[in-house]
């Protein structure tokens, strides 16, 4: 690589965020991850900690519409950083999120829409409380915060690899129009759900070691890190690391 320990530093020591003023937050976040996507060899550094930290690992998961890997976390400083992959399927409900987070798009593309809320505020709402608000495309470069309690979709090209800052916890879960699940249930041998016990998020649950290397593999493939451990390397270096 090599990444020297000034570039390893500059995120733990000179970042802080303040996640109670969005607009600062955004700022703040569009700058840390310009500088990161600007730098390879750090990013690669990175991702390739997960070998050697079981914390960091162990917060990485596969998510219904992604897979992610937590590349920095330091609630002190207000940085909860991570890599997001799309395998190409969609946030088709609307839903909010549970902390606001700030994003910026590395490689791929995708569909954004955003949508208007009405009644309450915050908490429960079906699909006709949430009427269309704006249709955006995000691309490589582009950069967005969302509110915890803004409603959206995302249309996601495969493959699309996004850096993800997210804030503190700001509600006990996220809300999202469960009624468009029935609409959205095509295996009819599936066993019938009530709706009040589904989540959206159904199906999210931590990532293997396996998958982790398959996918520092794909990212290196797309010339988003650089190859310089291959996964045999780690697995070899890190023999109590067994593929599960
Ligand atoms: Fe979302």
């Amino acid at each position: 690589m090599p990444t020297s320990v000034a570039d390893q530093h500059w995120l733990g020591t000179e970042v802080d965020i303040d996640w109670t003023d969005l607009r600062s937050a955004h700022a703040q976040c569009r700058s840390v991850l310009r500088r990161l996507a600007a730098d390879s060899s750090l990013l690669t550094h990175l991702v390739d900690r997960l070998a050697d930290d079981k914390d960091l690992l162990a917060d990485a998961d596969h998510h219904p519409v992604m897979d992610r890997l937590t590349l920095w976390h330091d609630p002190d400083r207000g940085i909860y950083l991570r890599l997001h992959v799309s395998p190409g399927t969609n946030e088709l409900i609307p839903h909010d999120h549970k902390y606001s987070f700030t994003t910026y798009i590395l490689r791929g593309s995708y569909t954004h829409v955003w949508r208007r809320r009405e009644g309450s505020y915050q908490g429960d709402f079906t699909s006709d409380q949430a009427p269309l608000g704006l249709v955006t495309s995000e691309r490589v470069g582009s950069c967005y915060t969302l509110g915890y309690s803004l409603i959206h979709q995302t249309v996601m090209e495969a493959g699309t690899v996004t850096l993800f800052m997210r804030g503190p916890k700001e509600q006990a879960r996220s809300y999202a129009a469960l009624d468009m699940l029935d609409r959205l249930t095509v295996d009819a041998a599936t066993e019938p759900v009530a709706s009040e016990q589904r989540r959206h998020t159904d199906g999210e649950r931590g990532l293997g070691f396996d998958e982790y290397l398959r996918l520092r593999d794909r990212l290196s493939a797309q010339g988003v890190l650089e190859p310089s451990v291959s996964p045999t390397d780690i697995t070899t270096t890190h023999p109590e690391r067994r593929p599960s």
